[in-house]
């Protein structure tokens, strides 16, 4: 949809109309108490990947299950409950739904007519009287209801590689916490799969220091390097099955309504708009495209708008063939029809009011963003190839910006290794991560909102993660190419700064405050304010930011662990490997978060004298003044606690989960940190504060 989500209770009428643009069965409250036609008996085995419920408003949400043919059973139809109580004697809404092969045996069933802010209990039964697990979900408050709005947002679970102990844990936490500081939903910020899959046999080392679960295997796929990515529907759809089996994961699903948006790995690892790339060029992909926002569609139950008849409640997927893009608009997106149609064919952003104090504005950051930087052939002369991880921020800005930098006065070289090099963007377009079309709904939904807090689920963060390799020591060896800071990667909005700094201005001159973006996706905690530059330039704040850690997907600090060298000379900028002693094993640590925060010169000191005061001694302060809290080895979860008049958000880190926790409480915590904003007034510049701390954080002061 392309407007508000109204939180009016919705008329019948206005239901029936609703679940069948989005796709579903509707369920609506009982006139009369109804008689249980069927004998219930619960048959789990009947219905593997669970239930789940979805983007609740406060008269109703979406259900789901998947009820596959089994032990020769087949069911073409499923009644759904819903309950004010877990034992199912107060039910209060009743619904039919039929399944088929053509969406997977998926079934989606749109609820209305509920009370707003309250728990409610569901189940399906098929034809045969076998009943699916009991899920519990939640409406969402009234838009006039002031109550605290609290809420977990997480992204990037692999389960290949990882287990989702961090579900494991927020549901303990969350059974045991009273009443009213239980969440209410839980946003899924994308990478709820990932699609890029290394068969065991293929890599039987594992990765890093972790074994590969041998989860799936694509029926057809298409193999590049060692890994296997998905061709067709059926493969996308076989990913969501094995995800699904997670049982941390399907717990999860089962107690509370999540708010998903897709990230890149829904599609494709270096996906963007219809096309593919593994390293070797551009591929196009519009089937691929279709079939990745099919999977979802069946797999997620979210009321996203898709083409197509909306009386027949499956995804009607367009018509499309693999074709390169040849032209562009003026915002980068590729002309090609079969592009158009691929990327059309769900409508991810939307937004919604969450009681009197939240927006939560939703966006779709992979389907229209021009092609990256990091992707294009014309970009390869700027890499840094001797220093892992990075690009230079001020090329990354002027290879971004192409002709409308310096107000459209582009360099025509940039100087890069001691040499001019001509400016391979000096006459195109600035890069868009929205597209025009997407970012007007997007500064419209921005400005007019009236909640204290306008929450942005942005799945990519905006935060620059940077560091001064212009500071690193001769002695050291490598040479940093330009005079600039580096940056850690420029596939989020650290590399789409033009349009980052439009987004940030439309903020600064509509004077609206009470902005925070809400990421994923960089497998790292991350607080800070968000200012269109930094010094050596101006430093203005104007929105807030946090980003969480990943649920299992591994961090920049592993991935730098395992991947540079121990001789390398620039080992300490990015890992602390304390002296070795036997009495006291101790591990490697994130010397990173010491790099992004006080820059290079303090991690080398901390690898010198083994202790972080001595680091932060050396400490430049210009490389992070919007930062307060960066840690690139962390995994877990973050909680938001939205008042009027403060924004808390809790990170709760995990130690790194290799293995399944097997406990009930999913393990130990490594660390728990809150940070607060108060409410800003137009004109001034937001503050975070850190107000709670248990545990030891790592390499962070
Ligand atoms: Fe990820």
């Amino acid at each position: 949809m392309s407007d508000s989500i109204s939180t009016r209770p919705m008329t019948r009428r206005e239901a029936i109309a609703a679940a069948a643009a989005f796709g579903a069965a509707l369920a609506w409250p009982a006139r009369f108490q109804y008689p249980p036609t069927l004998a219930w008996r619960e048959r789990r085995d009947a219905y593997p990947q669970g239930v789940a419920s979805g983007d609740p408003q406060p008269d109703g949400m979406i259900l789901w299950t998947r009820r596959p043919p089994t032990r020769g059973t087949t069911a073409r139809r499923l009644r759904v409950e819903v309950a004010l109580d877990q034992e199912f004697q107060r039910p209060y809404a009743i619904a039919n739904a039929t399944m088929s092969a053509e969406s997977d045996w998926t079934c989606r069933v749109l609820v209305a007519g509920l009370q707003p802010s309250r728990p409610y209990w569901y189940r399906f039964i098929d034809e045969h009287g076998f009943g699916s697990r009991i899920g519990r979900t939640l409406t969402a408050p009234s838009s006039d209801d002031p109550r605290t709005i609290r809420f977990a947002f997480v992204s990037c679970q692999n389960v290949q590689q990882g287990a989702c102990n961090a579900y494991r844990r927020m549901i303990w936490e969350d059974a045991r916490g009273a009443p009213d500081d239980q969440l209410d939903f839980v946003l899924h910020l994308g990478d709820f799969v990932y699609e890029v899959v290394w068969y065991p046999p293929d890599r039987p080392r594992g990765m890093y220091a972790r074994r590969l679960r041998d989860i799936v295997r694509y029926p057809h796929g298409e193999k590049h390097g060692d890994f296997h990515v998905p061709t067709t529907l059926a493969d996308y759809r076989a990913l969501y099955r094995a995800y699904l089996l997670d049982p941390d994961l399907q717990d999860a699903r089962a107690r509370w309504p999540f708010v998903c948006v897709p990230d890149n790995h829904e599609f494709s690892w270096k996906g963007w708009q219809s096309q593919e790339n593994f390293g070797t060029g551009t591929i196009p992909a519009q089937t691929r495209k279709v079939a990745a926002n099919q999977a979802w569609f069946e797999y997620q139950p979210a009321r996203v708008a898709r083409p197509g008849d909306p009386a027949d409640d499956r995804f009607q997927p367009p018509r499309v063939a693999d074709a390169p893009l040849l032209e562009f608009d003026e915002n980068g997106l590729g002309r090609e029809p079969g592009n158009l149609a691929a990327v059309g064919s769900l409508t991810v952003h939307r937004s919604q009011r969450w009681g009197r104090n939240v927006e939560l504005i939703l966006t779709d950051n992979r389907s229209f963003r021009s092609e990256p930087l990091s992707n294009r052939p014309e970009t390869a002369a700027f890499r840094p190839t001797d220093f892992p991880a990075v690009v230079s921020e001020d090329v990354t800005e002027v290879l971004d910006a192409g002709r409308a930098m310096n107000d459209g006065q582009p360099p025509p070289t940039i100087r890069f290794g001691g040499k001019e090099v001509p400016n391979p963007r000096v006459t195109a377009a600035p890069q868009s991560m929205l597209g025009a079309a997407q970012k007007a709904w997007f500064l419209g939904r921005l400005g007019a909102a009236t909640a204290p807090w306008k929450l942005w689920g942005n799945s990519v963060a905006m935060l620059d993660w940077r560091t001064d390799f212009q500071n690193l020591p001769r002695a050291l060896g490598p040479r940093w190419p330009t005079t600039g800071y580096a940056l850690f990667g420029d596939d989020d909005w650290s590399g789409y700064r033009h349009e980052r700094r439009e987004i940030l201005e439309f903020i600064r001159q509509r004077g609206i405050t009470g902005i925070a973006t809400i990421c994923g996706d960089r497998h790292a905690f991350l607080a800070g304010v968000l200012s269109s530059s930094l010094p050596p330039k101006a430093f203005e704040p104007v929105a807030v930011e946090f980003v969480t850690g990943s649920i299992s997907a591994p961090g920049l600090f592993e991935a730098m662990q395992y991947t540079v060298p121990r001789k390398h000379p620039l080992r300490p900028v990015y890992v602390y490997d304390p002296v070795y002693d036997p009495s006291t094993r101790e591990p490697a640590q994130p010397a990173i978060n010491v790099s992004i925060m006080h820059g290079v010169r303090a991690s080398l000191a901390l690898q010198r004298t083994g202790h972080l005061e001595s680091a932060i001694a050396a400490s430049n302060p210009e490389v992070a003044p919007h930062l307060s809290f960066v840690d690139a080895g962390g995994h877990g979860y973050a909680v938001v606690r939205a008042d009027p008049d403060e924004l808390a958000v809790e990170f709760v880190c995990i130690p790194r989960p290799i293995n399944r926790a097997g406990r009930a409480n999913g393990g130990p915590i490594a660390y728990r940190v809150t940070h607060c904003v108060r409410q800003w007034r137009s004109g001034e510049a937001p503050r975070i504060e850190r107000t709670d701390v248990e545990g030891q954080l790592p390499l962070v002061e």
